[in-house]
């Protein structure tokens, strides 16, 4: 029998068709509160430390005050792992918001604390497309002045996600205008041009990724120069390589945007390198950026 998959909703564990969000939540009504998504592979945490210092980071950015202390919530993250016997590559969703209250846009009172849950999902690794590549679109970036906090607001991404959905590609990648290129919908842009590597400053502008920093961090290990600096479309297009990074997609190439072919078509051997570090790191279980 399959046992039934476990979660946690404030702080208590519950069987995961149980946990529920009210309508009063501030989640639902204002998208108000934030998320982190992090990757186990082999049953094991991948970089839980640097998900959880951005996840405080977000909760100050919004002054969300009342999360639980660090320490007792990373135990019970790694309870929930243990309680759900995973053992395989998989995913963690965690969101806070700020609690649940009649509809008045300001903050409710101290009296309010934060309603959180956090699930464990089975996940394979993106092998084929890791391998293959895949194709993007590139779509408008009409998001706020803040991407740098994990928000709950997505709306944004999720009609960014859809329209290059539509067009039969897995991602979008967002430019502010021709000559900004910011992040995907849900993962970071990186370019090759003549074996150097560039990617977008960690500004307000985008999310400062956890794979984006890994990547230069490998990167700067591997000799290849790495400039974060702004990057148009048309440097993107004319790229030797292009490539995406997230939790879950890891380092994804990107063969084709658009109707734009970028180099010949294949994962580029930059990338490759990458790719081969980043599984090292995998493979050795180090969990930290
Ligand atoms: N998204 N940029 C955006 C807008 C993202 O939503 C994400 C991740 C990233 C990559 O960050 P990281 O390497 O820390 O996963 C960049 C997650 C996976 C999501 O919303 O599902």
């Amino acid at each position: 029998m399959i046992h039934e998959s476990i979660a946690i909703q404030d702080g208590q564990f519950r069987p995961y068709h149980q946990i529920s969000v009210s309508a009063e939540d501030r989640a639902v009504y204002f998208g108000d509160g934030i998320y982190e998504v992090v990757r186990l592979y082999g049953g094991c945490f991948d970089a839980l430390d640097e998900h959880l210092n951005r996840l405080y980071r977000s909760a100050e950015h919004i002054s969300l005050t009342s999360l639980p202390d660090r320490n007792h919530l990373r135990a019970m993250l790694e309870e929930l792992v243990r309680r759900n016997r995973l053992s395989d590559d998989g995913m963690l969703y965690v969101q806070f918001s700020r609690g649940i209250a009649p509809r008045v846009h300001r903050f409710p009172g101290e009296a309010v604390t934060a309603s959180w849950f956090a699930h464990i999902n089975p996940l394979k690794r993106p092998v084929d497309i890791m391998h293959k590549g895949e194709s993007a679109v590139l779509v408008q970036d009409i998001r706020w002045l803040r991407c740098d906090i994990k928000s709950l607001n997505l709306l944004p991404n999720v009609l960014a996600s859809e329209e290059a959905a539509k067009a039969g590609c897995r991602e979008a990648i967002l430019y502010r205008d021709e000559s900004h290129v910011t992040e995907g919908a849900s993962s970071n842009v990186f370019i090759v041009k003549d074996d150097v590597l560039r990617t977008h400053p960690a500004n307000h502008l985008i999310l400062n990724g956890i794979t984006r920093q890994r990547v230069i961090q490998l990167a700067e290990e591997l000799g290849v120069p790495v400039e974060e600096r702004v990057f148009g479309v048309s440097e993107l297009l004319e790229a030797d390589e292009v490539f995406r990074t997230s939790t879950i997609c890891e380092v994804c190439p990107v063969t084709v945007i658009g109707d734009h072919t970028i180099g010949r078509g294949v994962p580029g051997a930059v990338t490759r390198k990458l790719q081969e570090a980043f599984e090292r790191v995998v493979t050795a279980g180090r969990t930290t950026v």
